[in-house]
């Protein structure tokens, strides 16, 4: 007899501005789920969530390939542990503290993670140039609270930029988080695990000339950015960075994976953020890290599951 299938709900799609790049993580991740160890059943978040919750009695474990609001931001984790299905990754908390750059910002502060200085900018306050422009000076990055793949994000290098930057981060969010400009090597750092958790290596990441930083474009264009892993980073940056990454995860109170995007200014690593369901395309930077720690895009994929499926996750 074989070992009894597993049975996966696939969750790709859904609702944010992140829709396009799910689905096509969603389709990756179908190929390359062994189909004599699982039962794949998909469904975009988008329309099937009442066949979801009619289904639940019938599904093992769920993946959640989904990205930004409705996916990565704790509601999707919140519908499925009330259907009591297990699933890969963060829960509830850490997903909803993860998506929000303030409250992240805020939780590095506490744990003593370094980032860039910031300010938090709300809606229409007329006093925020002024202090945008005492306490950062320019140039300074402005990203909307809860969006993620660069969307609302603007890099500001000149004064008369700044409050169009700051309506287009404020169409998305009432607050927004104004951050220093770090000049330095990009690099992100991927955690696997649960309560044994592992630092996989670090992916440098390079955009090509043409684009100012890791945009929407550079991040989703074939071949316009340069990924190298490991990062060419001497041995004492390199365990830094990773010891930031798996404090960041912890700070977050994330679970599973997490991966941790940061910027290496000479001995200096100020963490930008970190991502509860990274991009899940073979070629994305998480798979990429994973496969530099040994793990096919198969294997990954097996050992999200069997992490979903560890009982003591959530000790
Ligand atoms: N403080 C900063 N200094 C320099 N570049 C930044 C800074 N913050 C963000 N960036 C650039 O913008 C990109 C996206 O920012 P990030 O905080 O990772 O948000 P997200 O990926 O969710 O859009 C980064 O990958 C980096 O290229
Ligand atoms: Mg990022």
């Amino acid at each position: 007899m074989t070992e009894k299938m597993i049975r996966i709900a696939l969750l790709s799609g859904g609702k944010s501005a992140e829709r396009e790049v799910s689905i096509k993580s969603g389709d990756q991740v179908f190929s390359a789920l062994d189909k004599n160890r699982y039962v794949i059943t998909r469904y975009d978040p988008k329309e099937d969530l009442p066949r979801l919750a009619r289904d639940a009695d019938s599904i093992d474990v769920a993946l959640i390939i989904l990205h930004g609001r409705l996916g990565e931001d704790g509601t999707i984790q919140g519908f499925l542990d009330s259907l009591d299905i297990p699933y890969q990754g963060s829960g509830v908390l850490g997903s909803a503290m993860a998506i929000n750059k303030v409250i992240s910002k805020e939780r590095y502060v506490q744990k003593g993670i370094p980032s860039a200085p910031y300010v938090v900018a709300g809606k229409g306050n007329a006093m925020d140039e002024e202090k945008i422009l005492k306490e950062l000076g320019l140039p300074v990055v402005i990203k909307p609270e809860h969006e993620g793949s660069s969307i609302g994000l603007s890099i500001v290098r000149k004064r008369e930029d700044l409050q169009d930057a700051l309506r287009k981060a404020w169409q998305f969010d009432a607050r927004c988080l104004v951050e220093k400009f770090i000049e330095g090597i990009e690099v992100t750092g991927a955690v696997l695990g649960n309560e044994d958790l592992e630092a996989l290596p670090l992916v440098e990441i390079i955009p090509g000339e043409k684009y100012d930083f890791f945009d929407y474009e550079a991040k989703y264009t074939p071949g316009a950015t340069k990924e190298i892993c490991p990062a060419r980073l001497s041995p004492e940056i390199t365990a830094k960075a990773q010891e930031y990454a798996l404090r960041a995860h912890r700070a977050l109170h994330c679970r599973g994976y997490s991966r941790t995007d940061m910027i290496v200014d000479g001995s200096q690593i100020y963490v930008l953020e970190t991502n509860t369901i990274p991009g899940m395309t073979e070629t994305s930077l998480y798979p990429q890290a994973a496969q530099g720690a040994g793990y096919s895009f198969s294997g990954l994929l097996d050992k999200l599951i069997e992490l979903a499926l560890d009982r003591s996750r959530d000790r």
